[in-house]
């Protein structure tokens, strides 16, 4: 192009960035890659080629991992972690510093080969990507040199399996392996197929950089070799980023094994846009949420809501900003949209689309090249909500859109859809903006920008966006459990009475729901023995339709949720000072059920519970994350909502309180089943709820078989998370129900906890009823 030329059109010219080095250094390793595990690389095996989606061409052949590939690099990580962990914060902060400088030298070599393998824009890889990876290592070296000061009380897991998706191959494996060996785990990491050459760069890094041998250990392959991490017995935590179906047989394949997991999956952003914002910038935004990496991001703002008396208006900045995105060769410095990973994905964006005929389509007008797996920027206008393509995820370059009158309509819109991962807000009005926010369901929040993303800010969804947060301090939950043995639940059988005389007098205790007493619905009931065989009265049957019941009590209850810490504490000390009144009589109870005489201490214990989370409800403060931009990010902690127990069957006050209190102090609503063996003090203890201004419906006590519940609960729609400290075998139960809508699950897979001691309360039960949600604010210059 001549320079007359240029000026006539003010076209860019090209700026192709070489690919030499980068494909020096596949021919360097020969062209094919074996695993990386306990420090070296193995030979190459049987595999698959790794294309590069611009052009088709080979660019290296990996190698498919075997069962036995598998097993040793797991072994390698079993051995590695006790001298990873005792190596102390420093001395894995000095590692982990080390990757993140060798991360920096060899900066240019990572966005290339990235760029090549993936089909991102060099642009993106060279200034997102390979920079926000480093942040991470350098970000979590200083989280290794801080935790046994500021986490004295935490453990690491032991080994964890993380597997990866291919949209962000580099930036994903520094997500998931940068915390995990921090906090003194080791790991073992499966790349996506389609991309996994910077993952074998990186393991390259690792040697350089003297990583002792097996702390990262790095297996190649397809979903199978997933499987088989998944399955794997001897592997502590499987952290997962890619789709919801995945996420989800993940969820079903772990239930039960006792291992710990975190889902970051899919999503549906919306991106709202008010008509006070400042619309060029909101396009240009747009540019950022869905045509950044084609649009094959988690978090993309995929759907965007204008409100109505700005939508044309918006619309035609759009289509004219569309038409001047650059579509072409990744590796040219000037372009906008690079290509689409595989072919594979190119043809499920383009079936998805191609089977749409609602909306007005506008395809970008620029230029797509002959080769390689393109797709061109896509907006769609005039959907309906429940359109196909307003609910799904496209996971390309493809924006749907409709239109919203009032700012109830758009939140209403935004939360119309299954995920609930990230969404964006454009105003000029801050109060709009922040009235907004909270409202979200999204564990992320752009204010005027998107797609903004930090190690100190921590990164995941909620609802069927799967759980779990990668980055900040509420990152390290997921790599830690609490120190200490872990000793077995003891299971407890009721007492029976059999020959015992029977109490002439009908005393059966109700189930608790909406606030008040409600009969079974079965009409069962089944009587409560003491240990001397006396009986003590009946306590109902709950079935699924008393469950049913209390969920949806528990849904009309949620101006809990809003209600403020103070007004909350408040009542936690007032139902605190109405069971002290009541002590003698609950003490004598108790040991009545449990022939014992324990009850006083339970009583206090339980008194000092209730105190705890009154002191907690206003205390358990959210931060102000320090983020790398222009502004900061606020951790918001909000309630989970729905929460359902299963109380512990030891300790039937106190378990039950223990699981109330931290639960309602947060603002969720509960469903408690109560101590199968010992019913009675949790009956007695709803008459306390009555007279303690606790709102009808914030907390529903059930009675009977734990077992009956625990399924219904665990797949019930509407119900937000599940506890469990009841039977070992319910734990398998509720994390495999939990798997339809991805619910939140905290069980004890039968390990015990010292209900009258430290562990029977703090923290872990406040994180467990709390999700964080950032909101990224512009703050100061
Ligand atoms: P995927 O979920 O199948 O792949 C992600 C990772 O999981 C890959 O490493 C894959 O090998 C592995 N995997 C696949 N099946 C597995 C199994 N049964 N057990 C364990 N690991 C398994 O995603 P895919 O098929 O590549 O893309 C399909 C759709 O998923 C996309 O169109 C998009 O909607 C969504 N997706 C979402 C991502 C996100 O970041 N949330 C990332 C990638 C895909």
């Amino acid at each position: 192009m001549s320079v007359s030329e240029i000026f006539e059109t003010m076209d860019y010219g090209t700026a192709p960035e070489s690919a030499a080095d980068a494909l020096a250094w596949l021919v360097d390793q020969g062209d094919r890659f074996g695993h990386f595990i306990d420090g070296a690389f193995t030979d190459a095996g049987e595999g698959f080629d790794s294309r590069n989606p611009a052009n088709g061409e080979v660019l290296a052949t990996l190698t498919q991992a075997t069962q036995a590939d598998v097993d040793a690099a797991v072994r390698a990580a079993r051995t590695a972690q006790p001298r990873w962990e005792k190596l102390g914060g420093h001395g894995r902060a000095r590692h982990i510093y080390a990757i993140a400088r060798l991360l920096q030298k060899h900066s240019r070599l990572f966005a290339v080969l990235e760029s090549l393998d993936n089909g991102k824009p060099i642009r993106e890889a060279r200034d997102i990507d390979v920079p926000l990876a480093q942040r991470h290592f350098y970000y979590h070296a200083g989280m290794a040199q801080l935790m046994e000061a500021e986490l004295p009380d935490a453990a690491p897991l032991g080994v964890c399996g993380q597997i990866i998706p291919w949209n962000f191959p580099l930036l994903m494996l520094a997500w998931k392996i940068a915390p995990a060996l921090a906090m003194g785990n080791t790991v073992v990491l499966k790349p996506a197929e389609y991309t996994s050459l910077t993952a074998m760069l990186f393991a390259d890094i690792c040697r350089q950089a003297g990583l002792p041998k097996g702390v990262v250990n790095i297996v190649t392959g397809d979903g199978a070799v997933g499987e088989m991490i998944v399955d794997h017995d001897d592997i502590d935590k499987i952290a997962f980023t890619g789709s919801t179906a995945v996420g989800r047989r993940i969820r079903e394949a772990t239930a039960g094994s006792g291992k710990a997991l975190t889902l970051e999956l899919g999503g549906k952003s919306p991106y709202i846009v008010f008509d006070d914002a400042d619309l060029d910038s909101a396009v240009e935004g747009l540019v950022d949420a869905i045509w950044f990496n084609q649009g094959q991001v988690c978090c993309a703002g995929s759907r965007l809501l204008v409100h109505e008396p700005v939508a044309d208006l918006f619309y035609a900045k759009l289509r004219a900003r569309m038409d001047k995105l650059r579509i072409g060769d990744p590796l040219d410095k000037s372009i906008d949209v690079g290509a689409i990973v595989d072919p594979v994905q190119l043809r499920a964006i383009t079936d998805m689309v191609a089977a749409n005929d609602a909306g007005d389509v506008h395809v970008a007008a620029g230029e797509l090249p002959a080769n390689g797996n393109y797709y061109p920027p896509t907006l769609i206008t005039g959907l309906n909500p429940a359109d196909t393509l307003m609910q799904e995820e496209i996971f390309g370059p493809v924006l749907v859109s409709t239109t919203f009158r009032t700012p109830e309509e758009a939140v209403m819109l935004a939360n119309n859809t299954r995920y609930g991962l990230a969404a964006t807000v454009w105003s000029e009005n801050v109060n709009l903006a922040l009235d907004i926010a909270p409202k979200l369901a999204a564990g992320i929040v752009w204010i005027n920008g998107t797609n903004m993303m930090d190690a100190a800010a921590g990164f995941g969804g909620v609802r069927e966006s799967g759980f779990g947060r990668e980055g900040g301090w509420e990152g390290l939950a997921s790599y830690t459990r609490p120190k200490g043995r872990v000793k077995k639940l003891k299971e407890i059988e009721p007492f029976t009475g059999e020959g015992a005389p029977v109490d002439p007098i009908d005393r059966t205790a109700k189930l608790y729901i909406g606030g008040k007493q409600a009969r079974p619905d079965s009409g069962y009931s089944a009587p409560v023995w003491g240990k001397s065989g006396a009986l003590l009265g009946h306590a109902s049957l709950a079935n699924r339709k008393d469950l049913r019941n209390a969920v949806e009590a528990a849904h009309a209850a949620k101006a809990w949720s809003r209600t403020n810490g103070h007004q909350r504490a408040q009542i936690l000390y007032f139902i605190a000072e109405n069971l002290s009144a009541r002590a003698d009589e609950f003490a004598r109870r108790l040991d009545a059920l449990q022939g014992g005489k324990t009850g006083m201490a339970e009583v206090d214990a339980s008194i000092r519970r209730l105190f705890t989370y009154a002191a907690w409800a206003d205390k358990y403060d959210g931060q102000v994350h320090g983020v790398p931009i222009r502004g900061v990010a606020l951790a918001m902690k909000e309630p989970v909502g729905v929460i359902g127990a299963i109380c512990p069957a030891e300790a039937p006050l106190l378990g039950l309180i223990s699981c109330l209190a931290p639960a309602i102090a947060m603002g969720n609503r509960v469903i408690l089943s109560a101590s199968e063996p010992f019913p009675l003090a949790a009956t007695d203890f709803a008459q306390v709820l009555e007279t303690s201004d606790v709102p009808g419906g914030v907390v529903n006590i059930l009675t009977g078989a734990q077992a009956d519940l625990a399924e219904p609960l665990a797949r019930h729609m509407d119900v937000d998370a599940v506890w469990s400290f009841g039977p070992a075998a319910l734990s398998a139960v509720i994390e495999k129900g939990s798997a339809g809508n991805l619910k939140r699950t905290w069980v004890n897979n039968g390990r015990a906890r010292d209900w009258m001691g430290a562990e029977g309360e703090g923290r872990a039960f406040l994180q467990a009823a709390t999700e964080i949600k950032n909101i990224w604010v512009p703050y100061g210059e």
